[in-house]
């Protein structure tokens, strides 16, 4: 289980994060949602050691993981799959996946088969390179890569942007299979409303920084996260 308590973060002067509170338990989904700017991707940063926060903890499996570093959050089972995707355009599909290897210990670095089960067309295209693929192909791939790590937690920064319907629809069946496995906490931060309510256990909708409405009933509660969103 993650829990962040407390968690502040600065760009220089100007303070995003004001004391957010989040939970994401295994095999639940946990989507944070709000508009553009409100801090959502700030708030993955900060728990994936991608950016370092001011004020607040971060604990997996109670364990206080302190301000870790990207590596380390890596190595403690956080894996971010990043907004916009980051693959390297150059690099094949099988070197991309390898990059999810760094934080692995020599012994495990292998794609696990279920990555290809979840992703067939990967297997298919280990040899293309990433810029070659679709952008639906790369959201896939950027998702398979964090799944090579084997987390314990998922961070899905806005996996639909950009993304056509079908490759969509997939993306959404995969995040409900690793719901089932019960193996990880899925946190999607997601702006596709109907997306982000069919798939949520649980929504936190952010506002300027702070958590403004939270439920563990998306879809009794589908109006008034709407309301929540729209301010
Ligand atoms: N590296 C940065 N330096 C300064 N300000 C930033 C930086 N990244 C984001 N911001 C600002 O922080 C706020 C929150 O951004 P972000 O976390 O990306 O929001 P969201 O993902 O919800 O759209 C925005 O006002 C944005 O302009
Ligand atoms: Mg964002």
């Amino acid at each position: 289980m993650l829990e962040v308590s407390g968690l502040t973060l600065r760009y220089g002067q100007s303070q995003i994060l004001h004391g957010i509170d989040l939970v994401a338990e295994r095999g639940r989904v946990s989507a944070i949602m709000g508009t553009n700017g409100v801090g959502k991707t700030s708030l993955l940063k900060a728990v994936s050691g991608r950016h370092p926060f001011h004020k607040g903890t971060i604990r997996l499996d109670g364990r206080d993981l302190g301000h870790p570093s990207a590596f380390a959050a890596a190595q403690a089972g956080i894996a971010y799959v990043p907004q916009g995707r980051e693959i390297f355009p150059l690099l094949t599909v099988r070197e991309n996946l390898e990059i999810g290897f760094s934080c692995l210990p020599r012994e495990a670095r292998e794609v696990p088969d279920r990555v290809f089960e979840l992703f067939p067309i990967l297997k298919e295209f280990l040899g293309r390179r990433g810029g070659d693929l679709s952008g639906g192909q790369q959201q896939q791939l950027a998702i398979a890569r964090a799944l090579v790590t084997r987390p314990k937690v998922l961070l899905l920064d806005e996996p639909t942007e950009g993304i056509q319907p079908n490759i969509i629809q997939q993306i959404g069946e995969v995040i409900r299979r690793l719901r089932e496995e019960g193996e990880m906490a899925i946190v999607l931060v997601e702006q596709y409303f109907d997306f982000a309510v069919g798939l949520a256990d649980r929504i936190t909708v952010l506002n300027r920084g702070e958590v403004n409405f939270q439920t563990d009933a998306a879809e009794r509660d589908r109006q008034k996260v709407l309301e929540s969103v729209s301010i």
